[in-house]
């Protein structure tokens, strides 16, 4: 997907990264709060106040994770990603790169899938999104450890780009 290897990532992409993660994690960490009112929903009785606030907040969170997404990509069409670590087995590229296509497809994914269940009112598509659950908290504990693995065992830079943007950085 990149299009240029620089040193690292741009102040944009690093705040984006982390706002992104932040946002996703309690999406998935708190999506049972939607439940309840979809499920009346689909049932045609009235959700509870307090189930349609709750249903509210997944669903703004996770369309501003959309639009976040998006300018995401744009950038890092703009800007590329530094290249792997030297000295990473191939293994080790190949699992950081699955993670990472696995992280881009959740974070539009997610909430497409999302909407078309709520605004379309199609439960199949509610069932993939429910489904999705326990694979992306697979691969964002997976994705995670591999950046710990990286700065404290590997000791390269991978962790540290990610939070001090490259010298050249403009965005
Ligand atoms: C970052 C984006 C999102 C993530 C990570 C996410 C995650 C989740 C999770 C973990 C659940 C609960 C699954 C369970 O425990 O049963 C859930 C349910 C649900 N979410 Fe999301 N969600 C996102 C965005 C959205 C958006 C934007 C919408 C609507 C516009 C939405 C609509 C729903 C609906 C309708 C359910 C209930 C599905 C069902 O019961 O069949 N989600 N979501
Ligand atoms: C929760 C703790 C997390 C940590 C410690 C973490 C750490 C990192 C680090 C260090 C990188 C840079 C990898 C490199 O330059 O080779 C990275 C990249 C990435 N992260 Fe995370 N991340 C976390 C959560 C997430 C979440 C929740 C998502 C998405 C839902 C995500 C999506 C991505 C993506 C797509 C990349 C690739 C960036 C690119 O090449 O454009 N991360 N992450």
């Amino acid at each position: 997907m990149s299009v240029a290897r620089p040193a690292g990532y741009t102040t944009a992409q690093i705040i984006l990264h982390w706002v992104i993660a932040a946002l996703f994690v309690f999406q998935l960490v708190f999506g049972e709060d939607i439940v309840s009112a979809y499920r009346a929903y689909r049932q045609g009785a009235t959700p509870t106040d307090a189930a349609i606030f709750d249903a509210n907040i997944h669903v703004y969170i996770g369309l501003t994770v959309l639009v976040l997404a998006a300018i995401r990509l744009i950038l890092r069409f703009r800007y590329g990603a530094p290249p792997a670590p030297a000295g990473e087995s191939n293994v080790q590229k190949a699992i950081a790169h699955t993670a990472h296509a696995v992280l881009y497809l959740a974070i539009f994914g997610m909430p497409i899938s999302g909407a078309i269940a709520w605004f379309g009112g199609i439960p199949e598509a509610g069932e993939v999104h429910e489904l999705a659950k326990p694979v992306l908290i697979a691969v964002v504990v997976i994705h995670a450890a591999g950046a710990l693995w990286q700065h404290f065992v590997a000791k390269t830079d991978v962790l540290t780009r990610m939070v001090k943007p490259r010298s050249d950085a403009r965005a």
